[in-house]
């Protein structure tokens, strides 16, 4: 138990550390980055660049303090890290590392007002924190280990086969190498995948959702393949998967993972909202719908710029119609090609609003939400505008957690 003055001098310092949070992460990451080059193999280089990691981290760090003396009432997000956390391979040894660098951070982004009191009470405040990680971390992986068919760190799977489902997405069917059996997951789990590119100088993690429904003899991704731009380097991992990865080459995989998951035991309709190539969980919770949902209503809706993009349409027709009269499909094309048109391949012009959410979606329904930030940042507030209760919105972020508040 930390003492009553050690969480008043955290309670007390935290807006001050808030205030230079971005400050503090980044000076943190360079400095356990230049003394500690292996984990380079762990964190993501894209989400270092573009600051998105070093917010997570420092808002987590933040939020944990400001609850420092009731860090029950945060679990929830702990657990979405821990998640994260398990999937990367994170170890307890690790937390030291992070920590040394974080006080020192700490220490030299503030200066003489850090005093050795502060640093102190912050260097105990963390340890509490890390105590939290590594304990539940603990329990993730005795559970992904113990599952019939799990596994606890990486494990080798063959690609099995590749699929290509739109001009961006191709699918990836995934066999464990050593011919055993895999663990089962929930709809709207991740992998994360392991990487060496030939000619890189680190090991490269990215998540995927699995895409395919649970119980089959093989775990499938859908990845869309991350073009550059003229300011952005093409995507490694994504570009990697679709030109180099072919059938019968190895890829290491987690044991899936996440808390964005389809909740069979619930009756209330349920709602699939996706852009682009956020309908890969979505996917996998309406197949599992459509064998084990019994007489639950299902909306799919799903946007995406035209045809061309669009990926795995005929999977999820053919879903919605073994489910039968309670499921609805709904594509919504922002810019549909003259063959789109001719094939009458889409249900609406545009973009999902308000008033169409309304129109095709039940109201007590629960809605999972998966796709570009912008887009889920925008269902997320027509869904309240339009009175769903915030218990019943669920999101998943294809890369750190962010705000969806604008
Ligand atoms: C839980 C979860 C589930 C996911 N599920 C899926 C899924 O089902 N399918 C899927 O396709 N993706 C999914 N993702 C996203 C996936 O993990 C990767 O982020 C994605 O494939 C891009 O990885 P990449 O290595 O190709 O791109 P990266 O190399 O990581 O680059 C990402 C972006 O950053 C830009 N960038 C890179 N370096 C720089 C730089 N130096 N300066 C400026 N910009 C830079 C790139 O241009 C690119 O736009 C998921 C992510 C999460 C967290
Ligand atoms: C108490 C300490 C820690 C806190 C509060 C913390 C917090 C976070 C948060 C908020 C995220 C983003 C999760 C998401 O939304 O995807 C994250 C991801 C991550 N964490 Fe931690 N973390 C801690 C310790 C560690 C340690 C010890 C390591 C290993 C050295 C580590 C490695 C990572 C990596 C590699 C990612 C994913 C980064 C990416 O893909 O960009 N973390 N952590």
């Amino acid at each position: 138990m930390l003492s009553a003055q050690t969480v008043s001098i955290i309670k007390s310092t935290v807006p001050v550390l808030a205030e230079h949070g971005l400050e503090i992460t980044k000076t943190f990451y360079s400095r356990m980055f230049a003394r500690h080059p292996e984990l380079l193999n762990i964190f993501n280089h894209a989400n270092q660049k573009q600051g998105r990691q070093q917010q997570a981290l420092a808002n987590a760090v933040y939020a944990a303090a400001a609850h420092i003396d009731n860090i029950g009432a945060i679990l929830p997000a702990v657990k979405l890290i821990a998640h994260k956390h398990r999937s990367l391979g994170i170890k307890p040894e690790h937390y030291p590392i992070v920590g040394e660098n974080l006080l020192a951070a700490i220490q030299e982004v503030l200066g003489d007002a850090a005093t050795p009191e502060i640093i102190a009470a912050w260097g105990e405040a963390y340890g509490f924190i890390a105590d939290a990680f590594i304990s539940i971390e603990a329990e993730m992986y005795a559970e992904a280990e113990g599952a019939e068919g799990g596994w606890k760190d990486f494990r080798r799977f063959v690609v099995d086969r590749k699929q290509v489902e739109s001009d961006v997405i191709t699918s990836f069917y995934l066999v464990p190498e050593d011919g055993g059996a895999i663990s089962s997951f929930i709809p709207g789990q991740y992998v994360t995948v392991k990487v060496n590119i030939p000619g890189a100088k680190n090991t490269m993690l990215r998540q995927y959702s699995l895409s395919c429904e649970p119980g089959k003899p093989y775990y499938r991704i859908s990845v869309k393949r991350e073009d550059g731009t003229s300011n952005h380097p093409d995507g490694a991992v994504s570009n990697y998967l679709h030109e180099t990865v072919k059938v019968g080459d190895v890829l290491e995989l987690s044991a899936p993972a996440g808390e964005f998951v389809l909740d069979l035991q619930d009756t209330r309709p349920v709602v699939l909202l996706s852009g682009g190539v956020g309908l890969t969980p979505m996917v996998s919770m309406l197949n599992t719908l459509a064998t084990q949902g019994g007489e639950r209503s299902v909306t799919f809706l799903h946007s995406a710029l035209n045809g061309n993009v669009h990926a795995l349409r005929e999977e999820v027709l053919a879903a919605a119609g073994r489910i039968g009269q309670a499921a609805k499909v709904r594509f919504v094309y922002e810019q549909p090609s003259e063959t789109d048109r001719a094939a009458g391949a889409f249900d609406r012009e545009g973009r999902i609003d308000a008033a169409y959410l309304a129109e095709e979606a039940p109201k007590d329904a629960v809605y999972y939400i998966c796709g570009p930030v912008p887009f889920m940042r925008a269902m997320v507030q027509a869904l309240k505008a339009n009175g769903v209760a915030d218990e019943s919105i669920r999101y998943e972020f294809f890369g750190p957690a962010g705000t969806l508040e604008s």
